[in-house]
């Protein structure tokens, strides 16, 4: 099996078994592959929208050890265009903005048997405030790094879990330090911003988050 980075673990380690995964914007797959030679579906779906990436993802995945109990396939297509019906599911998507993934989680249609596993590239305040307004719980939240960068994952659920909410709860954890750092960068980041513009939605959000810098000592 191929090493993942740290953060690809990182959000592999929060998946748990399922029917299907799918490792959607997938580029390079690793996500799906390390899925699949870890069992972790009876099917992994990759799914991206460029052409070139998905023939090589193709070649790549003939020419790797996948478990014969494994499928796999390939759509090469957008996935905000796409309508899926998520059953029995882990539906993965990093490695993106907050927009685009938003456009990619409208489109789907998830049942309660299935989780959905984000960890993108942006600040996530207007993702998650989706999130909240769908009704979908977190059933996992963490903070982590990876070469330097800090990264947020989230795990939702339409059918168990605590509420999610505008700025994340269980992830500001003062045993993890990197919660903190990524915590200091959030209110360093949307004062610079509000110092630009008034703006009541970051208001609040900065003030929930110098709220929470308080259960740091
Ligand atoms: C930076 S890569 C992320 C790869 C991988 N998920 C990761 O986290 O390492 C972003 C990929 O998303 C794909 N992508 C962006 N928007 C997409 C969309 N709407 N539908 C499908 N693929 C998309 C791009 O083509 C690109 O390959």
């Amino acid at each position: 099996m191929r090493k993942l980075s740290k953060r690809l673990s990182s959000i592999l380690d929060a998946v748990e078994f399922r029917e299907t995964f799918y490792d959607v914007c997938c580029d390079h797959g690793e996500l799906g592959i390390a899925a699949a030679q870890s069992l972790l579906a009876n099917q992994v779906i990759f799914i991206d929208q460029v052409p070139s990436i998905m023939e090589s993802l193709d070649l790549k995945l003939k020419a790797t050890d996948i478990p014969s109990a494994v499928g796999v396939k390939t759509w090469c297509q957008d996935a905000s265009q796409k309508e899926i019906f998520i059953k029995n599911s882990n539906f993965v998507v990093a490695g993106i903005g907050e927009n685009t993934a938003i456009s990619i989680l409208e489109k789907i249609d998830l049942c309660n048997d299935s989780e959905i596993i984000l960890s993108i590239h942006s600040d996530n305040f207007l993702l998650r405030e989706y999130l909240v307004e769908r009704g979908l719980k977190t059933t996992y939240e963490t903070v982590f790094e990876d070469n330097k960068k800090l990264y947020e994952l989230i795990k939702v659920s339409k059918s168990k879990g605590a509420p999610t909410t505008k700025v994340g709860s269980a992830m500001w954890s003062p045993e993890n330090q990197a919660s903190k750092r990524l915590l200091l960068n959030r209110i360093s980041h949307l004062e610079t911003r509000l110092s630009h513009r008034n703006d009541k939605n970051l208001k609040f959000v900065l003030n929930s988050l110098k709220e929470k810098l308080k259960h740091y000592s």
